[in-house]
């Protein structure tokens, strides 16, 4: 099931995050769940006063809970915000996104533990 988190102010929805259960291919046999990060955002005026912080801390959490590893796809720019939450990169090489252009966007990764055998292949639209 999608986990749709909200950060509120005054009964106003100032931040979203979504995580999302997807299947991925490793290699040609294994099959393994994951979370996939699918939109952090905060809305503008509320920005760089910690919330994205608060929402990063929280969904981390419950990614850990659920023992599950985490993939996000982001824009270079955002690299550096990820990381501050122990986000990591993983090498464009090892992963394809199958139903999803991923030219100019880079791949992260969190608590993804299994050793990598293989390429990863995503489908977001399973
Ligand atoms: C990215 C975003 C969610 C951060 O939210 P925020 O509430 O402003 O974040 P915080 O105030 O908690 O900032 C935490 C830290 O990240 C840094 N940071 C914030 N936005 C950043 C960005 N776009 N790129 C790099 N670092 C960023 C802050 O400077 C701060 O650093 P510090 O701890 O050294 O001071 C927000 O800027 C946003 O909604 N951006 C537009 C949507 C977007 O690009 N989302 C990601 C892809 S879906």
């Amino acid at each position: 099931m999608d986990k749709h988190n909200l950060a509120l102010f005054k009964n106003e929805i100032i931040g979203y995050t979504c995580l999302r259960q997807k299947k991925i291919l490793i290699g040609r046999k294994k099959i393994l769940k994951i979370l996939l990060f699918d939109t952090c955002v905060v809305k503008k005026k509320k920005r760089n006063a910690g919330i994205g912080t608060k929402l990063m801390n929280y969904n981390n959490k419950i990614i850990s809970k659920s023992k599950k590893p985490s993939l996000l796809l982001c824009k270079q720019k955002l690299i550096k915000f990820y990381k501050k939450f122990n986000w990591k990169n993983i090498e464009k090489s090892k992963v394809l996104f199958v139903d999803h252009k991923q030219n100019k966007l880079f791949i992260m990764s969190y608590k993804f533990t299994k050793k990598i055998n293989g390429k990863i292949l995503v489908y977001l639209n399973s």
